[in-house]
């Protein structure tokens, strides 16, 4: 029995109809993948999370969204980037005729770290296997990478972020484009630089197909 269907059966959910047939396999998979998530306890952020922040959006999109961590209202709503530096993020992709319901989003990082400090590399390396399989099940044609605790991630680079945007970089040994934009949280403290994030859109249109 898979993990979904033994986590429903405990409880007490008929799984009886539940198979293949219904459900398309990536869905299945997907959804197995958030059951194990939201039980997680992993690493010490599960004692002091209040809800597991796994990811919100299309899970078929071509495009997915990485960022660091939830944080304070992410932690209390399971969404991510749903405060300020959510909203501007919803405005970013508006600009691109996208809502946030043509991506997926989700972060390094499944819970909040206390005090919205950064995840330590034991907290990013407990979380890797959700977000390593949240990429292949996704299967996407664009990764977007806000920050550089998400590029350190994936990249695994610790170069400075002017170096890494306006860059294709490639995820893994996968030829899935990736790319480096400023973390919308920055963007809200240095207004200046707002306007790197529309020359970061001008690249990804004039470099990366995802139709
Ligand atoms: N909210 C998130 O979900 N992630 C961030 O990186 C910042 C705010």
């Amino acid at each position: 029995m898979s993990r979904k269907k033994e986590l429903l059966s405990l409880m007490n959910i008929d799984v009886s109809w539940l198979n293949d047939d219904v459900i398309g396999k990536n869905i299945f998979c997907f959804e197995d993948l958030k059951l194990d998530a939201d039980n997680c306890q992993k690493c010490i952020l599960a004692k002091t999370r209040n809800k597991v922040v796994f990811g919100k959006g299309n899970n078929n999109s071509k495009i997915l969204i990485i960022g660091e961590a939830p944080g304070k209202e992410e932690d209390l709503t399971a969404e991510p980037f749903v405060g300020r530096a959510g909203k501007l993020l919803t405005e970013i992709l508006l600009s691109i005729k996208l809502t946030r319901d043509d991506v997926y989003i989700t972060n390094t990082v499944k819970c909040r770290p206390p005090e919205n400090r950064n995840p330590s590399n034991e907290e990013i390396k407990s979380c890797a296997s959700y977000l390593d399989q949240q990429i292949e099940l996704i299967s996407p044609k664009v990764i977007i990478l806000l920050g550089k605790v998400a590029a350190e991630r994936i990249l695994n680079s610790s170069e400075p972020m002017a170096s890494l945007r306006q860059k294709i970089h490639s995820y893994k040994n996968t030829n899935i484009p990736t790319l480096v934009f400023y973390h919308p949280a920055y963007l809200l403290r240095s207004p200046n630089e707002k306007r790197k994030v529309w020359e970061d859109l001008i690249f990804m249109r004039e470099n990366i197909n995802v139709s």
